[in-house]
């Protein structure tokens, strides 16, 4: 959410926040407190209320729909869906996408679930009507944890990398701001109407072994190396 919010805000758009009504972190009220401080409207309330989504639609006026729910809460989407398709306003909806294509990727549990979560939200937004973009930007860049540590959030490792398999599988690694600078160039472009947009820049495919490599690079020593196969990765 905040590097769609940093884009936004950076374009000079009315920008939204919408906050569920509990107390927040000390960082997290810092992070709200910055974006305030740049014009961004914060508005409290959940998405799966439709009745209250319904008044904060057109009260405000909103005609661009960016949700960033977390992998918990994928299905509250059905209700903001709902929601949306009731008001007719709404020129474009990315629902919480932001990774791989979940209609083309084929992942194992305890990814799987959410992948199918991520495509019924797709089928219902296309069976509303709701003009939608589906962004697949791929991996944020970061060291790819396993445990689903936010990207962002953690540092590569310093004591030992952790190479799944051979560590030759590519993928793409997108910087968090240019997600988000993207992400906002694509949500009045009529070329990506009722599309998926993939971010894949050629310079940013790599492999495991590569990532480790260029940390190594950059913190100026080697680092060992230990193997972690697809059978322990998924006791
Ligand atoms: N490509 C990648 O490498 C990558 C990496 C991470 C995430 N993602 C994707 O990015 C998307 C966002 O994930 P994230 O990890 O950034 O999520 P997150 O950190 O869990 O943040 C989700 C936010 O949604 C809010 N929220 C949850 N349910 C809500 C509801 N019913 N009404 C209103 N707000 C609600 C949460 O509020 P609270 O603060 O109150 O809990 C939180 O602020 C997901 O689709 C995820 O799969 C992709």
């Amino acid at each position: 959410g905040q590097f769609i919010t940093k884009a936004s805000l950076g374009l000079g758009r009315s920008t939204y926040l919408l906050l569920r009504p509990v107390s927040l972190t000390p960082s997290k009220a810092a992070i709200v407190k910055s974006f305030q401080d740049r014009g961004a409207k914060v508005i409290h309330g959940v998405i799966n209320d439709k009745e209250l989504m319904v008044k904060i639609l057109k009260d405000y006026e909103i005609d661009v729909v960016i949700s960033l729910v977390g992998g918990g809460n994928l299905m509250d989407q059905r209700t903001l869906v709902d929601a949306i398709k009731s008001v007719k306003t709404v020129k474009r909806f990315l629902p919480s996408e932001f990774g791989h294509d979940t209609d083309r990727a084929n992942p194992v549990e305890p990814g799987l679930t959410m992948y199918k979560e991520k495509r019924l939200i797709r089928r219902l937004i296309e069976e509303s009507g709701i003009p939608y973009t589906y962004i697949c930007c791929n991996s944020i860049a970061s060291w790819p944890y396993h445990d689903n540590c936010h990207p962002s959030k953690v540092p590569p490792p310093v004591d030992q990398f952790l190479i799944y398999g051979d560590g030759s599988v590519k993928a793409y690694f997108v910087d968090g701001n240019d997600i988000g600078k993207f992400t906002m160039k694509a949500i009045d472009d009529i070329r990506t109407r009722n599309k998926n947009v993939h971010f894949r820049p050629p310079s940013n495919c790599y492999s495991i072994n590569e990532l480790a490599s260029l940390w190594e690079k950059i913190i100026g020593r080697k680092i060992p190396r230990a193997t972690v196969s697809a059978e322990d990765l998924l006791v």
